[in-house]
């Protein structure tokens, strides 16, 4: 019998896989389409205080082997949002998970106070997101990262993440300012930024210009994220995300030291790619004689 639970900090899960934030939809129409009970959670789209419009279209390029984003974290502000899904959240099939955006510490507690009243289990807290008050994005400062962070952690008491950028320049250092401030995993990584031309129109392939880079290019990133992650903070749950789109990108996520991983970009080439990705990881245990997922949690062998 092989067992999929994992730990991630206080918390359970069914299985080590959560459907992204942004590829999963809002989960409650998302569970239209998908197999919610593959996934031990499940990130609603990032929301903000008040709604924001997001930027024009083209807002998504594949590009090379994965995929430039600027969405702009279109959303319609957390009333409306807590108004279409908040009395859905329950018996969707997996535990729904908020994301909380913000211009500022104080909107992102608020948020996050409102997600949790609406009923979602735990809360990441998207410090990738532009710092829209200031310059750059609160992941690239520890300092903003634990001011964000301390805000949400006096706003809620549920679990909360801290998704963190891989456009930091020494993310262990941002993590633990996460960690410090109460967080209780880190989610590494969002996007990388990156950008396209098409050479024929000469123009951006994104209307934002710069957007966020996904799918497999990204894993060798998210796991250098991960790896040196969990070398500077051995004792910190950590959440993988970056390029899964099979079973064995699962163990390496969980042999770097992630207790779960995300599946994102995955979902655009099939919203069912969780329940393949599932039959994968047990595939590969059933051949490696592996009963529980935990046992490749942080087990990577060194030179
Ligand atoms: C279209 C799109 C929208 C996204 N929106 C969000 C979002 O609202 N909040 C967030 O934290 N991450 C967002 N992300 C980032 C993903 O959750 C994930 O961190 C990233 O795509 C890397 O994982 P992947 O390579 O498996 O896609 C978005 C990604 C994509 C592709």
């Amino acid at each position: 019998m092989i067992d999929l639970t994992t730990t991630l900090g206080p918390l359970e899960l069914r299985t080590p896989l959560i459907g992204a934030a942004g590829t999963v939809g809002s989960v409650v129409d998302f569970s239209g389409v998908a197999d919610l009970s593959m996934y031990g959670a499940a990130v609603a789209k990032s929301v903000s205080e008040d709604p924001w419009p997001g930027r024009p279209a083209p807002r998504l390029a594949p590009s090379g082997a994965g995929m430039l984003n600027s969405i702009g974290i279109q959303n319609p502000g957390i009333a409306a949002w807590v108004e279409e899904f908040g009395a859905h959240l329950e018996g969707m099939g997996a535990p729904v998970w908020g994301s909380a955006v913000g211009k500022n510490p104080a909107e992102f507690a608020r948020v996050a106070a409102r997600l949790e009243q609406a009923g979602v289990q735990a809360i990441e807290v998207n410090l990738s997101c532009p710092n829209l008050e200031g310059h750059g994005m609160f992941a690239l400062d520890a300092t903003a990262t634990r001011d964000v962070v301390w805000k949400v952690r006096q706003a809620v008491d549920i679990p909360i993440g801290a998704k963190l950028s891989p456009n930091s320049e020494e993310i262990s250092v941002i993590g633990r300012a996460a960690v410090e401030a109460g967080a209780d995993w880190l989610v590494l990584t969002n996007t990388v930024w990156g950008a396209g031309i098409d050479v024929r129109t000469r123009r951006p392939l994104l209307t934002g210009l710069i957007g966020g880079y996904s799918g497999p290019p990204l894993k060798p990133i998210a796991l250098r994220c991960v790896l040196e992650t969990r070398q500077a903070l051995p004792e910190t749950p950590i959440v993988g995300c970056g390029g899964v789109t099979g079973g064995e990108d699962v163990i390496e996520f969980l042999l770097a030291g992630a207790s779960a991983v995300c599946v994102g970009t995955a979902h655009f080439d099939h919203p069912r790619a969780a329940s393949r990705i599932i039959r994968e990881v047990e595939s590969f245990m059933a051949e490696q004689g592996t009963t529980s997922i935990r046992d490749y949690v942080g087990r990577v062998e060194m030179w």
